[in-house]
């Protein structure tokens, strides 16, 4: 098939790519860099030892969408781009709607006037909110405490509602969990522009002596060491879940939201000594009070992605840790 990746040079979409590529796809990448860097493209030619088209735009200029979905006769589209800090989406939730919501409406328009009707959305277990039972299944009820996470449910809504009225739409959200580790060549992983706030690169930091120490947001939880409890997923199993997706949606019509995690919690405490295991350095930490917003325990019931997609992760957190560290050493040397 020939797949554009909106987003495509960002983190899990860098490394769809290559596991779309080397699946047989043609890929095709539309990113504007507003938090990758346009030095992930050699890095790909690299692992893939060929040129994956990028095309430089905004996924809100409808018709340079549009044109490219023509030019490359795009059978399908799998949808990254947008933004994702939390924190930040608190801030400045007018940029999160007009990226998250307006880009996606204006992918949908460009995609309706090329005839593309094939999509595979990149959600997020945040559409959960706070869990009212453990594990999480797609049944689960769906809220938002904050701008990012309203953006993500009202895409998923606009998607179905575009399902019912035309039945040729063919859409998957993937609700991801909690995306890390990196390729294993450490050629490409998560590059965010300004300073990291999630778990796995602040760990990073700490190991290579960019922040002295780590700080652990509350130890008072009702889990297992008091530590927060999360579904860490590598993201080339998840990269895989894309490839999986794929070959689900194109031959089904409708909308349809699946689980893309481990089913499996672990905790700060277990994230820090493996990671610790496998670089051999010291991470240090510091107990904090609790992060605003943030929940004790989150992991997905994965049941319906191995029943409907055959898919099913398969790497422990001593990959996800070591390909992490691999990456975080290539980074701080390239
Ligand atoms: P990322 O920031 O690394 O990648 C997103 C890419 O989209 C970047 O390359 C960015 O430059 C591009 N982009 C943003 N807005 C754009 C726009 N308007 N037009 C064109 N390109 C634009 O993020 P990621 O971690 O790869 O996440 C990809 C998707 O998965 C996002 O939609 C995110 O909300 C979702 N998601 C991520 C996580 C996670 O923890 N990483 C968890 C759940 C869901
Ligand atoms: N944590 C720390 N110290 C840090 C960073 C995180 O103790 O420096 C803890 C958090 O308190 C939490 C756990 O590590 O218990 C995981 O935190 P992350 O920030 O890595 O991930 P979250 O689960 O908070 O959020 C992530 C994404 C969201 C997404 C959510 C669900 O950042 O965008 O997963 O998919 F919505």
């Amino acid at each position: 098939m020939n797949i554009l990746l909106t987003g495509g040079a960002g983190y899990i979409g860098s490394h769809t790519a290559v596991v779309l590529s080397q699946a047989g796809h043609e890929v095709v990448l539309l990113d504007n860099f507003c938090n990758s860097q346009k030095s992930v493209l050699g890095r790909l030619q690299k692992i893939l030892d060929k040129v994956l088209p990028c095309v430089e735009a905004d996924v809100r200029d409808t018709a340079l969408v549009a044109k490219t979905l023509q030019d490359y006769k795009i059978d399908a589209v799998i949808h990254f781009a947008g933004l994702k800090a939390v924190g930040e989406s608190v801030e400045k939730p007018i940029e999160y709607y007009a990226n998250n919501v307006q880009g996606t409406i204006s992918l949908l328009e460009a995609m309706k006037s090329a005839n593309v009707k094939t999509l595979v959305f990149s959600s997020s277990a945040t559409v959960y909110g706070n869990p009212q039972y453990l594990p999480i299944d797609e049944n689960h009820p769906i809220s938002a405490t904050n701008a990012y996470g309203r953006s993500k449910l009202h895409i998923e809504e606009m998607l179905k509602d575009i399902a019912i009225s035309n039945s040729e739409w063919k859409i998957i959200c993937l609700r991801y969990f909690n995306p890390v580790g990196a390729h294993e060549s450490g050629l490409i992983g998560e590059d965010p522009n300004g300073l990291p706030n999630n778990l796995m690169p602040c760990i990073a930091h700490v190991a290579v002596g960019k922040f002295p120490y780590l700080k652990i947001y509350g130890n008072d939880y009702p889990t297992i060491d008091g530590t927060g409890v999360r579904d860490y997923i590598h993201v080339m199993d998840l990269a895989d879940g894309h490839l999986a997706a794929l070959a689900y949606v194109r031959n089904h019509k409708g909308w349809v939201a699946v689980n893309i995690g481990t089913g499996h919690g672990a905790s700060v405490l277990d994230i820090i000594s493996t990671y610790e295991f496998v670089s051999g350095q010291e991470i240090i930490f510091q107990i904090e009070g609790r992060r605003n917003g943030d929940i004790a325990s989150c992991y997905a019931k994965v049941d319906k992605a191995r029943n409907l997609l055959g898919w099913q992760a398969k790497y422990n957190l001593e990959k996800m840790c070591s390909s992490s560290w691999l990456w975080q050493n290539f980074s701080n040397k390239a």
